[in-house]
């Protein structure tokens, strides 16, 4: 069993997530309340590292009003530990769960030191580590660990990286973006999907229609994810 897992971005028509210098304005407010109404929607809200270094976000829902205070639970792919400690994800407004590795390629001994400080937040702030693979965070059984804690359903939030991650193992079940009208450019600036990418159309993860819509100056796209992906690229 695995959660279920619906993919959003706010994009270009490039497909950037953000320019080079990090300038991520590509959505307004309208398209923030439908990302919020999302989140209330899922148990959880998934991220990579790299987004909290480079965005710092807090990941709640206070776009739209929150009827029973409950946030869903933050998600943190971190494989070494780099998460600072005053990153606002580890506020107090929800649970936060930290995946890490066993090992990872950070000297062991500072590892355990950063458990030790991220253990004393724990006690006091709702943070929990949980271990999943080696080197790297091994998705596909910290779904497993995720369903396992009663986690259903989970909105990933990026980026580009992790984002990777997740299509490469067909771990994602539907997908949501709103295109705005701008092109932003640049090789170095993050994308929907980064990492390694497939290699052939016979690799790639095909898509299906469900619904389109206008919002502001962009679009709202929303697919299904077709699962028996092998077969369709044969056709
Ligand atoms: N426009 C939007 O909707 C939106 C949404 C989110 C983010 N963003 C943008 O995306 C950018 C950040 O993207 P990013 O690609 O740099 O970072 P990211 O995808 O948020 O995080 C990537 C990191 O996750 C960790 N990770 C651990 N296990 C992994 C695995 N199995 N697969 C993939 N990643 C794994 C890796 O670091 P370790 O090896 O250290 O664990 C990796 O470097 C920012 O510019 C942000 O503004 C935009």
């Amino acid at each position: 069993m695995k959660p279920y897992v619906i993919s959003n971005v706010g994009m270009t028509l490039d497909g950037k997530l953000s320019t080079v210098e990090n300038d991520t304005r590509i959505s307004g407010e309208n398209d923030l309340k439908r990302v919020h109404q999302i989140r209330k929607d899922v148990d959880a809200i998934m991220v990579g590292i790299g987004t909290v270094l480079k965005d710092n976000p807090k990941l709640t829902i206070h776009k739209i009003p929150l009827e029973n205070n409950k946030n869903p639970v933050r998600i943190v792919v971190d494989s070494n530990l780099r998460i600072p400690l005053d990153s606002r994800v580890l506020n107090e407004d929800a649970k936060t769960v930290i995946a890490t590795t066993e090992y990872g390629s950070l000297e062991q001994s500072e590892k355990i030191k950063r458990i030790e400080k991220i253990k004393e937040l724990e006690s006091i702030e709702n943070v929990e580590i949980i271990y999943s693979g080696n080197l790297k965070v091994d998705l596909e059984l910290l779904m497993g660990k995720l369903s396992k804690m009663d986690i259903k359903s989970i909105l990933l939030e990026g980026g580009g990286t992790l984002n990777w991650g997740m299509f490469e193992k067909n771990l994602v079940d539907e997908v949501r973006v709103y295109v705005a009208p701008k092109i932003f450019g640049g090789s170095n600036a993050p994308t929907y999907v980064d990492g390694d990418g497939f290699k052939t159309l016979e690799d790639c993860v095909n898509l299906e229609l469900i619904d389109y819509y206008q919002m502001d100056e962009g679009i709202v796209l929303e697919y299904f994810i077709k699962k028996d992906n092998n077969q369709e690229n044969q056709e």
